[in-house]
């Protein structure tokens, strides 16, 4: 190889990087959030927020909005937003008991509802912008506010499926184990096998010593 190609070579290959890791930016910003959260009444929870972004947050751009919506009829109130910082809007509705919990500089927004109510139930959505993205993303999550803790039923089927998975590995592996047990017989066989025709070909060797290596 020339010279020259072995230094386009790298060349090549970091503008590639470069391409690759450059085009998705702008595009790429997402926010993550869970779909269905359950909280037990009078408990907190945490609704977990997320995004990724190509850029670090600037407080002088950055725009954030946690909303809250009862029923598919009512409208969306925002509870959080952020301009140069985060401000709770204090609704009537939750008092103190939404509070901040995230970190925007580690792109964080969750927050955490303490003591949970019946009427908490809803949709809570997170909404980001982080400029210079040029597009916003926002997640739903849908609350469901439990009274009493889930049903056995539910800790049976994990027994049961933990148990089925469990055996069926147990058949897979014994079978697997045996397939090889047999491999090793037939080839222990095998080999005895060709030992005995070597040793045979050995004694009227003499006679015909091609008959002897003709044998596999
Ligand atoms: C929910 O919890 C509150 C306080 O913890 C209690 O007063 C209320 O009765 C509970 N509601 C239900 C339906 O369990
Ligand atoms: C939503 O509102 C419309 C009129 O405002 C009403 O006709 C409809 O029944 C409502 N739907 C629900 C699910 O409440
Ligand atoms: C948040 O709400 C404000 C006021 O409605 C709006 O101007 C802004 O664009 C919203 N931000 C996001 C990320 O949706």
């Amino acid at each position: 190889m020339s010279r020259e190609a072995w230094l386009m070579n790298p060349l090549l290959c970091l503008i590639g990087l470069g391409l690759f890791f450059w085009v998705p930016c702008g595009w790429s910003m997402e926010v993550t959030a869970p779909a269905n959260i359950q909280a037990m009444n009078g408990t907190n929870t945490r609704l977990s927020c997320t995004f990724n972004s190509c850029y670090k947050v600037n407080n002088k751009k950055f725009s954030m909005n946690w909303t809250y919506k009862e029923c598919d009829n009512c409208s969306e109130q925002t509870f959080f937003t952020f301009q140069q910082k985060i401000i709770n809007l204090k609704l009537d509705r939750f008092k103190d008991r939404i509070e901040f919990t995230g970190n925007p500089n580690v792109n964080d927004l969750s927050v955490t509802l303490r003591d949970v109510k019946l009427d908490d139930q809803g949709v809570y959505t997170c909404y980001v912008l982080n400029p210079p993205d040029r597009y916003s993303d926002h997640k739903k999550i849908n609350l469901q506010v439990i009274t009493e803790a889930p049903p056995e039923r539910d800790s049976t089927v994990a027994v049961i499926v933990g148990a089925s998975v469990g055996g069926f590995l147990a058949v897979v592996i014994l079978v697997l184990m045996i397939v090889k047990c047999v491999r090793r017989k037939k080839q222990q066989k095998l080999n005895a096998e060709d030992q005995k025709t070597e040793e045979e070909g050995k004694t009227d060797g003499e006679g015909s010593p091609e008959e002897g290596a003709k044998l596999p």
